[in-house]
């Protein structure tokens, strides 16, 4: 391993660590479902999006200790997407982290509501812990508008009725910067605020996130046709069969993967700003279309 991969490695056992201070939970949260919440959120995911959120912050001079709430803060808000996009009303999965699903492993009540306790929590931990009271208010600002209903909620609303509908490619693109880039847009932009970096820096990252989520997502639409279930820790090839509409379906596999390729790279060019703060930033845009998982 090199030395950033095992930085990388660090700071995810430090954000993990964060998350699983922040489930315990004080009397008067029911057993099941704090069970419910710790065995979704502390399940092996990859933790992208936070480390996303220590990385601006690093590349914007910030302290990393500063970014912490808002790192898991993220990562809550993207666990109640994935607990709630398995569900039988959405994609109907049974597999997510490596573990049954949410529904599957308790039932679907205590699914969506844990979904729902994940939500609030994540706003409550930036107003309580993060540096400043503007800091707070802006993280919380910029968090609720990528996860609500014009972006993750919207993308997720627009995914689900295009299933079975005649290719577009322009419709597809929304829907993946809505369902998915945004939440790793945000991750970068959060970053910047809690680094007190300038508009310019904040404005950048964001960009960055958003080219580096669109390659995320079409990855993750090959990694469904391409990759192999007991790495990905969630069943593949399910995207055909629910009729999704994905990059592989409508541009074919080669010309997608060259699409998430150019995304990083072109992504990659902004950050030329940052200098070397910028180096764990563009590793982890590069592990974005390398992976596996
Ligand atoms: C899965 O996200 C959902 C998508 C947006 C494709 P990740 O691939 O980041 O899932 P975890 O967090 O590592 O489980
Ligand atoms: C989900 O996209 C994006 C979310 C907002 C959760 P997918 O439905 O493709 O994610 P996976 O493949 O189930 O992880
Ligand atoms: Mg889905
Ligand atoms: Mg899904
Ligand atoms: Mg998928």
């Amino acid at each position: 391993m090199d030395e950033l991969a095992i930085n990388m490695a660090a700071e995810r056992a430090l954000v993990e660590e964060h998350l699983d201070r922040y489930l315990k939970f004080p009397a008067g949260c029911p057993e099941r479902l704090q069970e419910a919440l710790r065995y979704s959120v502390l399940a092996p995911g990859k933790r992208l999006r936070p480390l996303l959120v220590l990385m601006a912050a690093r590349a914007c001079g910030g302290k990393t200790a500063d970014a912490f709430p808002a790192a898991c803060a993220v990562e809550l808000i993207h666990t109640y997407s994935l607990i709630h996009d398995d569900l039988p009303a959405m994609d109907d999965d049974d597999l997510r982290r490596g573990r049954p699903t949410c529904h599957r492993q308790f039932d679907e009540a205590t699914a969506i509501l844990a979904g729902d306790a994940l939500i609030p929590l994540a706003f409550e931990i930036i107003c309580r812990d993060s540096s400043s009271p503007e800091i707070a208010a802006r993280c919380c600002h910029q968090l609720a508008i990528a996860a609500g209903a014009t972006q993750l909620v919207g993308g997720q609303v627009d995914d689900l009725a295009a299933q079975f509908h005649a290719m577009d490619l322009e419709k597809l693109e929304q829907i993946h910067l809505r369902k998915t880039a945004a939440m790793i847009a945000v991750s970068l932009s959060l970053g910047a605020i809690t680094a007190s970096a300038t508009e310019v820096q904040r404005e950048t990252l964001e960009k960055f996130g958003k080219n580096l989520g669109l390659a995320f997502q079409i990855t993750d639409d090959l990694l469904d046709l391409q990759g192999e279930e007991v790495k990905m820790g969630k069943r593949v090839r399910k995207d055909r069969d629910l009729g999704k509409l994905t990059y592989p379906a409508v541009l074919g596999s080669q010309d997608s993967s060259r699409l998430a390729n150019l995304l990083v790279d072109d992504s990659i060019k902004l950050l030329e700003g940052f200098g070397d703060g910028a180096e764990p930033l563009i590793s982890l845009a590069r592990f974005v279309v390398s992976r596996s998982r």
